[in-house]
């Protein structure tokens, strides 16, 4: 199978989990790794199986994602499968299946197999802090303990996760 792993990221946590998992479908399947920049919709085309990830913002897929999303051709038969990095810890599932939905609808639309979505945390850069803190509203207490939760995702259990996660979409 010819596999793409695609990707936004700013700070790089998604990319390092981009890298688990291509890294996984590189075991027994053509592999390529890309930055969402450089594929276009004719590229994505010719693949069997996209990953694409994307890092949470504002509580919805960055805006390059969707962008793409939106673009990306018609192909039944193509599958597609999606990872997101996060600072929260965790998200219940009705707001995963919200930040999803484009991904889903796009799926939809253009005849392709959802597959599913990955996701895990991935720490907050740092100049942003003070600003998340003051938009949560949370004490220096309560900011601290965040701080420390997210800090050094995503790690070593992530990316074996996100490679459990490519593993079994790829059986
Ligand atoms: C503009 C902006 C908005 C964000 N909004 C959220 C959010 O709503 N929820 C969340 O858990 N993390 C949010 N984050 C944190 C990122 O999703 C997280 O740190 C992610 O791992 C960054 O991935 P990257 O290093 O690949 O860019 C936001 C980050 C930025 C820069």
């Amino acid at each position: 199978m010819k596999v793409l792993v695609t990707y936004f990221t700013q700070s790089g946590n998604t990319e390092k989990i981009a890298k688990a998992i291509c890294e996984q479908a590189a075991l027994n399947h053509e592999a390529e790794l890309k930055k969402l920049e450089d594929v276009t919709p004719d590229d994505a085309a010719g693949y069997d199986m996209i990953f694409i990830g994307s890092p949470l913002h504002s509580g919805a897929l960055a805006a390059p994602v969707k962008e793409c999303l939106d673009a990306v051709k018609a192909n039944p038969g193509q599958k597609m499968a999606g990872f997101i990095t996060h600072f929260a810890p965790g998200y219940p599932e009705q707001d995963m299946n919200g930040f999803t939905e484009p991904l889903r609808t796009a799926c939809r639309e253009k005849e392709i197999e959802y597959q599913g979505c990955f996701d895990c945390q991935g720490a907050l850069t740092e100049s942003l802090h003070d600003m998340v803190q003051k938009k949560l509203n949370l004490t220096d207490e309560q900011w601290a303990d965040m701080v420390k939760q997210m800090t050094g995702h995503p790690d070593g259990g992530d990316e074996e996760n996100a490679r459990a996660f490519a593993e079994k979409i790829l059986a």
